[in-house]
């Protein structure tokens, strides 16, 4: 079981494309475990992309993610890094292939409506940006039983 970051970013909200995106993330079978909207001052900013400070595109990319308010959530399910990735699609938006939700809803490569965690060690970090132990749930999904075969002893 992983648990992973994604962030509706500001064009996300801006167009109303909150509920259709997560609606994306439940319909894959994926639980929401923590979620909030806010506005990500620059300071965090700098700290979620601290890997890409010396990119050209940075200082935009930062502009635009404090720009307006985000939906940040914390998606668990087996193997949610990678689904969620695969779910996101590529990330320029005149990319990504159709079927995913940078395929689906968007054409800029930057204003490209969703983030989601590269791997555990960023989902671990980021999760720990974000939110604080007690914003994240670990609750009982009753429909699991038929999300996952559980019958091998483990959810699969
Ligand atoms: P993210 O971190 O937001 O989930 O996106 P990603 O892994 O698919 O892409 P990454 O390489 O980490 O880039 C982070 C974000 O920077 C913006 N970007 N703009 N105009 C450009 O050349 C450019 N390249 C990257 C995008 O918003 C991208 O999601
Ligand atoms: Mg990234």
């Amino acid at each position: 079981m992983e648990t992973t970051l994604i962030i509706l970013k500001p064009d996300a909200v801006q167009r109303r494309l909150v509920g259709t995106i997560i609606g994306r993330f439940e319909q894959k079978g994926l639980q929401v475990v923590g979620m909030k909207l806010m506005k990500i001052s620059p300071d965090l900013a700098a700290r979620h992309y601290q890997d890409h400070s010396s990119k050209p595109f940075y200082p935009a990319l930062v502009k635009f993610m404090t720009s307006q308010p985000v939906v940040v959530m914390a998606l668990s399910g087996v193997g949610a890094i990678a689904i969620c990735r695969n779910l996101m699609g590529a990330t320029f938006g005149s990319k990504a292939a159709a079927g995913t939700i940078r395929g689906d809803y968007g054409i800029s490569n930057s204003f490209n409506l969703v983030h989601g965690s590269d791997g555990p060690e960023a989902a671990q970090r980021e999760l720990g940006l974000f939110f604080s132990p007690g914003e994240i749930h670990s609750y009982p999904m009753a429909g699991d039983t038929w999300v996952y075969d559980a019958s091998s002893g483990k959810p699969e």
